[in-house]
This record gives structure tokens, C-alpha cells and sequence, in this order.
């Protein structure tokens, strides 16, 4: 049996140990034969294909971004079944494993619903796909974000300056809150969550009262309460979506203008998507692999590994779509007591 592999979307720290662990167990356990498809699904309606062996994933769980190259090219604007079928057929290739985020796993529900076997493993640093409770990357961008605002905190304090930090986090807060958390800063604001600049000088004013260097932590997809949309002045991606960033940079002038303080805005951007992924990420990515390599076996199509509490399920891809998984109100006032 030949199983094509892809990471398709944005990348993201772990993409690596999933494709080792998936060609180790297959090949070593079960006699399985694996070809890389590049890009994506792009590579998939193309036949852009590599060789995909145990010498080609050796070592690489450590590796950050994917040896197989990532796009966010859509297969039903290139073909669709018809040419993902001829090309699968034509190259011998029984089954898919395509790893990524929502746009991934939703183009690979509509071809498992035309009858191509496929089975998901979900990517995302935003941590916002629904039916798992981690994806991995989320935990190396949080202690990548958290790292930088430990600095970021040492540099406010020598000059008694606000810091603002914005981090990922189009639709979802998850990155702004656990590195919020974990860095203590004294405001998380998150897209789930409109905010007036009262509110958020009032939680700066009073850090300053303390004789604190305010730390400000804001996800990119975060709307003041005057604002419709969230802050883009990038352009539209490839899938005509706004891009994101410089909410932060918008923040800054604003805070200081309204407290006096002097105030310094950094963007972590891409910083957070890069390099190794930590040891939890690895191990996750590791049991997802594995667990594809499961499904298959079980001709499980049109499920997703997932996450659920320290178990790894299958789920079907509908579980995961349409729906987001945004941060609980709960968790939000969870970390809002200590803000200010
Ligand atoms: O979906 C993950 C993500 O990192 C978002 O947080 C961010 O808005 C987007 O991808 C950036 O995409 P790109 O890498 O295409 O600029």
C-alpha cells in the first residue's frame, strides 16, 4: 500500500515529527510505502512528488517548518476529484494523510465525500480547530511569545516604558492568553473579547501606579469596541482574506498619547511559526502521526486524529469545521483578575 503525505495552510513547529512518526510506523510495522507530495494540495493536482522513505524523515522531528513545503492552494480550483484521482491512479498512491489546519481539512471532507480515502491530522499555532484539545505548534508559539515578553518585560522596566506585544491569533485568543499568562502581563486582549481604551489604559495606569512596567498583550485579531474589523493593512491573502498585523503598532500611540506613558510596540509575527518545536509539541505530533497511520489501516476516511484529554481519537472532519474554538469567557475572566 502506498500512502501520499501533504502539510498544506500555514506552517507551523511539529509538521516534521508528524511525517517521520507516519513513515516509521508504517514502513517499520506494517510494511507501508509513502511519496511526499509538495506544497500541499498543490503538488497533489500537479504530481509534484518526492521520494519519501525512512532515510528522507531521519532526524527531522526536531526540524521546525515541513520538508514537504506548504501553499494554501485550493485542489477544487485546480482540477478538483478528477484530477486528484488521475494523478493518485497514475502514480499508484492508495490513501492520503493531509495535515493542516480548517482550509485543509475542509477541501479534504469534500474529496473523502467524493470518494477519495484521506485522512486528516490537525496543524494549527492558533489552536482554534474544534473536536481537538491541542493541535501542535500552539505550545511552541506560546513559549516562543512568552520568552520574547519575558524580554520585552526586562527592557520596559529599565525605562519604565509600556510594552505592547502582538502576538498570532486571527479569530482566536489562545496564544494572547497562555503567553499572557504565563509572562503576567497586566492586559490580554483577544479577538473574542471587544475592549474600550479606557478599560485598557485603566489596566495600564494602574501597573504604573505600582511602579510596574505595563505589559500589554494583544492578539492580531482583536477589535477595540469602535472597531468592525479586525486591524489589516497588508492586503488579502491567497484565499482573499485580510492580513492581519499592526494592531499592536496601532495601540501604542494611543496608550501613550491618553496615560503619558511612553510606550514601545513589538510584532512577533512569523517569529512565533519558526524553528524547533518543544518537547510536548514533538510528542503530540509523534501520537498524531502514529494514529494516522492507525486509521489508515482501519480505512477510517474522512476522520481527523485528535486530542482528547491525554487520548488520541478519530473524528470525523465535520466535527472539526464551521465551528471555531474560542477562549471560554471563563478562561478569559480566569486571567482577567489579575490584569491592571
Ligand atoms: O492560521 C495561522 C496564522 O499564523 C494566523 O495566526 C495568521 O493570521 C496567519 O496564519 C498568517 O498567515 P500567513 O503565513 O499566510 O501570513
Amino acid at each position: 500500500m502506498s500512502i501520499g503525505i501533504l502539510t498544506s495552510g500555514g506552517d507551523c513547529p511539529g509538521l516534521n515529527a508528524v511525517i517521520r512518526a507516519a513513515v516509521l510506523t508504517g514502513n517499520k510495522l506494517h510494511g507501508l510505502d509513502f511519496v511526499g507530495i509538495r506544497d500541499g494540495w498543490r503538488g497533489l493536482v500537479e504530481a509534484d512528488l518526492m521520494e519519501l522513505g525512512r532515510p528522507q524523515v531521519m532526524g527531522i522531528s526536531k526540524q521546525g517548518g515541513t520538508i514537504l513545503g506548504t501553499s494554501r492552494t485550493n485542489p477544487f480550483e485546480y482540477g478538483g476529484v478528477e484530477k486528484v484521482r488521475e494523478v493518485m491512479q497514475s502514480h499508484g498512491m492508495d490513501a492520503i494523510i493531509a495535515i493542516g489546519g480548517e482550509g485543509t481539512l475542509a477541501a479534504a471532507k469534500r474529496l473523502t465525500d467524493e470518494g477519495i480515502p484521506i485522512i486528516g491530522v490537525p496543524k494549527t499555532v492558533d489552536n482554534d480547530l474544534s473536536a481537538t484539545d491541542y493541535t501542535f505548534g500552539f505550545d511552541t508559539a506560546v513559549q516562543i511569545a512568552t520568552e520574547a515578553m519575558d524580554r520585552l518585560r526586562t527592557t520596559g522596566d529599565s525605562h519604565g516604558r509600556c510594552m505592547v506585544a502582538e502576538v498570532m491569533g486571527r479569530h482566536v485568543g489562545w496564544i494572547a492568553l497562555h503567553s499572557g499568562m504565563a509572562a503576567g502581563a497586566h492586559a490580554i486582549l483577544i479577538p473574542e473579547r471587544k475592549t474600550s481604551m479606557d478599560e485598557i489604559c485603566g489596566w495600564v495606569e494602574s501597573a504604573h501606579a505600582r511602579r510596574r512596567a505595563p505589559l500589554v498583550v494583544v492578539a492580531e485579531g482583536f477589535k477595540l469596541d469602535t472597531m468592525d474589523d479586525a486591524h489589516s493593512e497588508r492586503g488579502l491573502d491567497a484565499f482573499g482574506r485580510p492580513r492581519l498585523g499592526g494592531i499592536g503598532d496601532m495601540l501604542a500611540p494611543e496608550i501613550e498619547a491618553r496615560t503619558g506613558m511612553e510606550t514601545r510596540a513589538t510584532t512577533l509575527g512569523h517569529i512565533q511559526r519558526g524553528g524547533t518545536p518543544t518537547a510536548y509539541d514533538r510528542v503530540l505530533a509523534t501520537r498524531y502521526g502514529m494514529a494516522a497511520v492507525d486509521a489508515i489501516l482501519a480505512e477510517r476516511w474522512g476522520r481527523m486524529v485528535a486530542l482528547r484529554g491525554t487520548q488520541i481519537v478519530h473524528v470525523p472532519f465535520e466535527d472539526a469545521l464551521g465551528r471555531l474554538k474560542t477562549v471560554p469567557q471563563s478562561r478569559y475572566d480566569e486571567a482577567a483578575v489579575l490584569f491592571g
